[in-house]
């Protein structure tokens, strides 16, 4: 099932992308089980590794709002292929999510895959995403 306000809120943070170096856009907004919505764009740094990804950016908004608990993440990349979380996006996941948050992971062209959790911890994200 794919939520068009959650669909449209990772747009929004998708188009406030803070991203001059990789021109690669991303948006991510996480779902509290009681319908709250918390978004995140990727913010990057002259120094590189000050970069924030979207994921992060979208559950440490959550959590700093005093959220715990979320039921699903929807995530946009500009790219024209589906794009998967990095590495430091899924040790955030670990943190904050129980196994049954479902993600929809969706490029702005609208391509869209519903993943269950132990499937997204199973992906990767490569230097190929980035041509
Ligand atoms: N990025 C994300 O926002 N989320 C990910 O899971 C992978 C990468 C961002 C970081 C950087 O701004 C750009 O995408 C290229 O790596």
């Amino acid at each position: 099932m794919i939520d068009q306000k959650l669909v449209d809120k990772a747009f929004e943070a998708l188009e406030f992308s803070h991203s001059p170096y990789s021109n690669f856009k991303v948006g991510a907004c996480v779902e509290t089980f009681d319908g709250r919505f918390f978004f995140g764009t990727n913010i990057e740094n002259a120094s590189y590794g000050g970069t924030i990804c979207a994921e992060r950016n979208a559950i440490n908004n959550a959590v700093s709002h005093g959220e715990r608990e979320f039921k699903t993440l929807y995530l946009m990349t500009s790219s024209d292929e589906i794009c998967y979380p990095c590495n430091l996006c899924k040790q955030t996941f670990l943190e904050f999510f129980d196994k049954d948050v479902m993600f929809n992971i969706m490029t702005k062209n609208g391509k869209m895959e519903i993943l269950s959790f132990e499937k997204v911890m199973n992906t990767t994200f490569t230097k190929e995403d980035l041509v």
